[in-house]
């Protein structure tokens, strides 16, 4: 079975109740375009309103705490990011990485809080540029990887439905210029090869890998015509309807996974 292309915007930090009414128009839009699943992850405070009102999007969140609960000031488990109506999480995003020192093994924990509150999960990986320049990308995001996803007994059943990889190079997020297709090829099939020897044949190859970093209406559909990608995840050009249901479109048009 070949999954759907899935179109993911990642609002980041942007958003209060005056951005409704873009959610309101791209799930409007969504429901012209089902050979393509589209989903939302706003900041936490959207979570509930989009869920709310939302019959075509799926509403995600950005992160979550690695524990159930407890004296953790200012942080949101996966149960609870759950019961406001998100139905997956990010993890792993370079922003997380980065800005808030998250490693491998943190990573992991979250993954699993994740999967066991019933998330599905989008698990970020990619390589800065200096690591790129080095020639070492392939095998830094697979070390990522391999380091951030939780082992196969931690799991649920369906992986290729639960789990999405999302691969953003840094380089590419927010700089306007988006990897080569050459680069997203070699990179795609890389990680494509790893969920094989991870999961096995089946499990393995039906696991969508997702390309994210500076992705428009413009670029989409070469990005989406690259062998293994199976749809992206967006930051800046999901901000609008207009442009996030312009990637959508573009997806919607076959495309090899
Ligand atoms: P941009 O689409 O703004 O480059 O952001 C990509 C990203 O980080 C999505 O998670």
């Amino acid at each position: 079975m070949t999954r759907r292309p899935y179109i993911v915007g990642n609002w980041k930090m942007h958003g209060t109740r005056a951005m409704l009414s873009e959610a309101r128009a791209i799930d409007r839009a969504a429901q012209r375009h089902m050979k393509v699943e589209v989903a939302l992850a706003p900041p936490y405070t959207l979570i509930h309103p989009i869920h709310r009102e939302a019959e075509q999007i799926a509403v995600g969140a950005q992160d979550c705490h690695h524990a159930d609960g407890g004296a953790y000031t200012g942080d949101i488990s996966a149960a609870m990011i759950a019961d406001a109506g998100a139905k997956f999480v990010i993890l792993g995003h370079s922003e997380r990485r980065t800005g808030h020192n998250e490693t491998d093994a943190l990573v992991r924990a979250k993954a699993e809080a994740a999967f066991a509150a019933g998330l599905r999960v989008i698990m970020c990986c990619g390589e800065s540029a200096e690591t790129r320049e080095s020639g070492k990308a392939i095998a830094f995001v697979t070390e990522q990887l391999t380091a951030s996803l939780p082992a196969l007994a931690d799991l649920p059943g369906d992986i290729a439905e639960r789990l999405t990889i999302a691969y953003e190079p840094i380089w590419a997020i927010g700089t306007g210029t988006a990897a080569t297709t050459g680069d997203i090829a070699e990179m795609h099939g890389a990680i494509r090869k790893l969920l094989v020897d991870l999961f096995g044949e089946e499990q393995g190859a039906e696991v969508r890998i997702l390309y994210g970093g500076s992705v428009k209406p413009e670029n989409a559909a070469e990005i989406f015509a690259v062998p293994d990608v199976g749809g992206a995840l967006v930051g800046g050009a999901s901000l609008t309807a207009d442009s996030f249901m312009g990637i959508a479109l573009a997806a919607s048009e076959p495309f090899e996974v």
